[in-house]
């Protein structure tokens, strides 16, 4: 694999080719899922610009992140609301498990480095689990992620996937469990301005 200019392998045409496939699972997927990640990867490119970390891991990770939900999630419910508590459980862990697997297959479909696939299929195995993200492409990853529950994108996104459950009090939930998602000193602005913005509108 050839390097651009800036020594990175993750240049501008695989971006393209791994945004064709990611779209294609991504919009039949949860509602909303491909809008959200191109949300998370725009979130990670502003994050990397004022903390740093590695483009070659972070970008791709970004792209991939939930691509397990397209195969935790049966056909009928793809583009459907998760309507009960069950649901959301039994899916969450399917899309963590899934997750890893599709996102190695895609990028050694794409000749992505192998070193480099197994740190991004780590990052991805655990990028829900909180409590298990430590290095510091771990914790962008986690935190791009996570802003996007807040603000005028994030409402929109709990209504449409929560759509039988009380959005107000899911919000509300998010708010007392985000104290440990925020750890770079960018992400914790951004937070609180998205915070401001969302109960404005709330
Ligand atoms: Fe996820
Ligand atoms: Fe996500």
């Amino acid at each position: 694999m050839v390097a651009n200019a800036e020594g990175s392998v993750f240049t501008q045409e695989l971006e393209e080719k791994l945004k064709e496939i990611c779209k294609k699972y991504l919009t039949d997927s949860r509602p909303g899922d491909w809008e959200h990640t191109l949300r998370t990867v725009e979130w990670v490119k502003y994050i990397m610009s004022q903390e740093g970390g590695d483009k070659d891991i972070l970008l791709p990770a970004a792209y991939l992140h939930d691509i397990g939900w397209h195969f935790s999630l049966p056909k009928e419910m793809r583009n459907k609301n998760l309507n009960s508590v069950e649901n959301l459980k039994t899916y969450f862990k399917g899309h963590l498990e899934y997750g890893p697997k599709m996102a190695k297959e895609i990028l050694q479909r794409l000749n992505y480095p192998p070193d480099k696939v197994q740190r991004i299929v780590y990052i991805i195995s655990i990028h829900d689990l909180p409590e298990l993200v430590k290095e510091k492409e771990e914790v962008i990853l986690m935190e791009a992620d996570r802003l996007d529950r807040f603000g005028r994108a994030g409402l929109e996104r709990s209504r449409k996937l929560f759509l039988a459950f009380d959005v107000k009090s899911i919000v509300k939930r998010y708010e007392m469990e985000s104290s440990s998602w925020f750890c770079t000193e960018t992400s914790k602005k951004v937070f609180k301005n998205l915070l401001k913005e969302m109960e404005s509108l709330t």
